[in-house]
Order: C-alpha cells, then structure tokens, then sequence
C-alpha cells in the first residue's frame, strides 16, 4: 500500500482549502503569506540563483539581530536544527539525552540518528513543560558521578544534554533548567519549534545562550514551507553546524560558484544536505519583519478563546505564567472528561462534523511503539503527561482567522459540551 506522503505528520489541515466563510470547513492552520511574501519569492526565482545564497546570508543576519544572539544558522528543518546541535555539542554513540515525553518526535528521533539514547522525562501540569524538578531528582538517582562525567547507573551512557520543548509556544523555566545544565555540566538545546517569538522574564527565545532550532514549516508562526534555523552564542558551535550542514565541505557552494569563488574544496567530515534555498529565505525575510503584526493577532485569538472558555466552563484554558510572553502556536484545551458522557476522540468527531478542524499534541512519545519497544518505559513513570494526555484537544489559532471564525470556534465548543454534557 502506497502511503501518505510525509508532509504533514502532525496537522490536519487540507493544504489549499480556504479559511472557512461561514458555513465552510475551518482548517486547524492555514499559513499567512500575503502579497509582500510572493513578491520575494517571485523576486529570487526572476534572479538567476535559487539556492543557498545572498537571501540565505541575509535571513541569517536578520533572525540574529532579531533574536539578540551572535549566530543564525538557516537550515532546511528544526528536524536538522536539532540534529546539528547535538552533534556539535558532542552527542555520540553511547550518550544520554533528556526531554519532555511530550513533543513531537522529530525531538527524540535526532538522538536516535547518533546513536545515543533518549531518556524522556515527565511535563510539569500547568505549562506542559519539561519539569526542572523531575530533571534535578533524575539526575541525582539514576547517574552516578565518575571520572567527572555522569553515567546512568544501569545502561554506563554518558549523560550529555537536555532538550527542553516550549510547548504550544510557552516559554520553559530556561533559568532552573540551564543552572541545573550548569551545575552537572550539561548542553542546553531548546526546541523552538512552536515559540517565535516568545519570551520569558524579559529573556528571548532564542537568545538565552543556549543552542536553539525554530522550525519554519507549514504550520509554524513563520513559514518558509519547510526549513529551520539554529541560534547560537558559539562561535564554534555555528563553525560546526554550518560545517556539517552541507556534506562536510569546507566552504559552500554559493562560495565556489560565485565569481569571485574558487574552485578547490575539501572534505573535512561526512557531513548532511541540510541548507536551506534562498526561495525559503526570502519568504522567511518577509515573515520575520511580520511576527510582531502576527503574534498580536494570535494572542488577541487566545484572549478571547481563553475568556469565552472561563466564562462557560466548557474548556480549561491553556495557563501562561508571569512574565512569560507565549508565541501561540497552539491553543491546546483541556477537555473536563468527569463532566462528559463523550470522550476525546467524540469530541473531536463533534467538532469535524460542525466543520471545525482540530488536532492533538502529543501523543506522549513513550506511548509510541518505536521507544515502546527500545526503552520499555511505564505509564507510571509519566503521570501528568498520562493524565493530561486523553483531554487535549488543540483548537485553530493563526492570524488569517476572522473574529467569526473564533466566534464559530467558540460556539462549537460550548454547544458540544452542552450537548453530551453528564
Ligand atoms: C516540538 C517540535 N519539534 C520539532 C519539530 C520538527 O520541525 P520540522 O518539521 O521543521 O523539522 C516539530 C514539528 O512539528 C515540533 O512540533
């Protein structure tokens, strides 16, 4: 059997269809990309160089002076952001990495490709973050301290990084988990996928000093279709990425064929093809210069969910903590499962059926059969993800929806919990 193609892992939106008039299927995410957007494209494919080039160098630039930080790093997915920043910060066969159960597992697979092992670790219940707390306690009962390096007291792997995920766009506690990095000399490579921009206590994401990826794709709250970026303070580690991102070559290949370039290369390494065209870039210049006008309208979406939801009780609303700003690519709802005789996957069914498109994040990863069947981990070892997990729905959240939209929203919820109400 042929299957799906691979282009949309985890949303269900139908690519093309319209944002719904009233009366119309509502897509779970449409992307924003305006006139300005298809002029820059339009722009690089009329220029005569359509791949990693001057539009590539300039997103670059302009992401690092937006984020605060020295380094940007363009690559063709968050999927290869990832990767690279494992790799660069050492990552190698035999070695531990620790994240949330609760990602998307382009989180986890990377650790997979270098031959380390992915130790999942349990959200805490308000943000759906990876929990400080669990991460400190795990650390000091299952590595033991030797020869300066921690090593898992069963499996002997050398603990290496930690892999926070800013869920939905919410901002994790960066300052608990990078003193906890620092105190037992671990690498912080925060996935970013869902938090352009966020922000918490005044501290960018992105810019926070650690290794960071954004995705750029379909969905995501800056689109270049596919593609990703790396943010770093390190110099070194930038070399390294940029190194390793195209086959390992010493010098890339808008260098070499450019007028001024030279013919001569060398290999150094077996390096990936990960760079991103210079299409992408300049779709993603345009979408950068828009995240302010775009945030402000996702949030106003939430504000309005999160009130209408308080006010009815239909829903709980996501939470967002002080002082964080949360980038709103997603609206993940609690369902009160104890107040409904329907569970998730009716309420979803209720919710397609009033032409609502909706989705969930995640099914927790050591739910799935691959880590199922490599770690062999227990439901009770994740109680939050565990409890949480059957009562998340996320509702459509992006800038192209009207206030009817929401209203339409809104109405389909409180109507399905009215309905099948216990
Ligand atoms: C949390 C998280 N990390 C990483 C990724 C991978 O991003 P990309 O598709 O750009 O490789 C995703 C994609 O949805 C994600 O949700």
């Amino acid at each position: 059997m042929k299957s799906q193609p691979a282009v949309l892992p985890v949303e269900s939106r139908t690519p093309g269809e319209p944002v719904g008039d009233r009366g119309d299927f509502l897509p779970f995410a449409v992307p924003d990309i305006g006139e300005e957007e298809v002029s820059a494209v339009v722009r690089v494919l009329r220029s005569g160089w359509i791949t990693t080039g001057p539009e590539v160098q300039a997103f670059e630039r302009e992401f690092a002076e937006a984020m605060g930080v020295r380094h940007a790093v363009a690559l063709n997915s968050c999927t290869a952001a990832l990767h690279l920043a494992l790799e660069a910060h050492g990552v190698r066969p035999g070695d531990e990495v620790l994240t949330s159960t609760l990602t998307f597992t382009a989180t986890a697979e990377v650790v997979e490709y270098l031959g380390a092992r992915t130790r999942f670790v349990d959200v805490e219940p308000r943000y759906l973050n990876l929990d400080p707390a669990l991460v400190r306690r795990l650390i000091e009962q299952d590595y033991v301290l030797r020869d300066g390096i921690r090593r898992h007291r069963v499996s002997g792997g050398r603990l290496r990084a930690i892999v926070p995920v800013h869920f939905g766009g919410h901002p994790c506690d960066m300052t608990q988990l990078q003193a906890i990095a620092e105190e037992f000399g671990l690498a912080v490579i925060d996935d970013a996928a869902h938090a352009l921009p966020a922000a918490i206590g005044g501290r960018v994401v992105g810019g926070m000093g650690c290794t960071t990826a954004f995705s750029f794709y379909a969905t995501k709250t800056l689109t270049t279709a596919e593609g990703g970026m790396l943010t770093t303070d390190d110099a070194e580690i930038a070399a390294r990425v940029r190194l390793m991102a195209l086959h390992g070559i010493s010098r890339d290949a808008w260098k070499r064929y450019a007028a001024d370039g030279s013919w001569y290369y060398e290999v150094v390494e077996a390096g990936y093809k990960y760079n991103l065209t210079d299409i992408a870039a300049a779709l993603g210049r345009v979408q950068l210069r828009r995240q302010g006008e775009l945030r402000v309208r996702r949030a106003a979406i939430a504000e309005r969910y999160s009130a209408a939801f308080a006010a009815s009780g239909a829903a709980e609303p996501p939470a967002v903590a002080g002082g964080a700003e949360h980038a709103w690519h997603l609206y993940p709802i609690r369902l009160p499962l104890d107040r409904l005789t329907i569970d998730r996957a009716r309420f979803i069914q209720e919710l397609r059926d009033r032409l609502i498109g909706t989705s969930v994040h995640f099914i927790p990863l050591h739910r799935q059969p691959f880590y199922q069947q490599r770690y062999g981990y227990q439901s009770a070892e994740f109680p939050v993800a565990e409890q949480v997990y059957p009562r998340l729905v996320s509702l459509p959240i992006y800038s192209k929806m009207s206030d009817a939209d929401v209203e339409r929203v809104i109405a389909a919820v409180e109507e399905v919990g009215h309905r099948f109400r216990r």
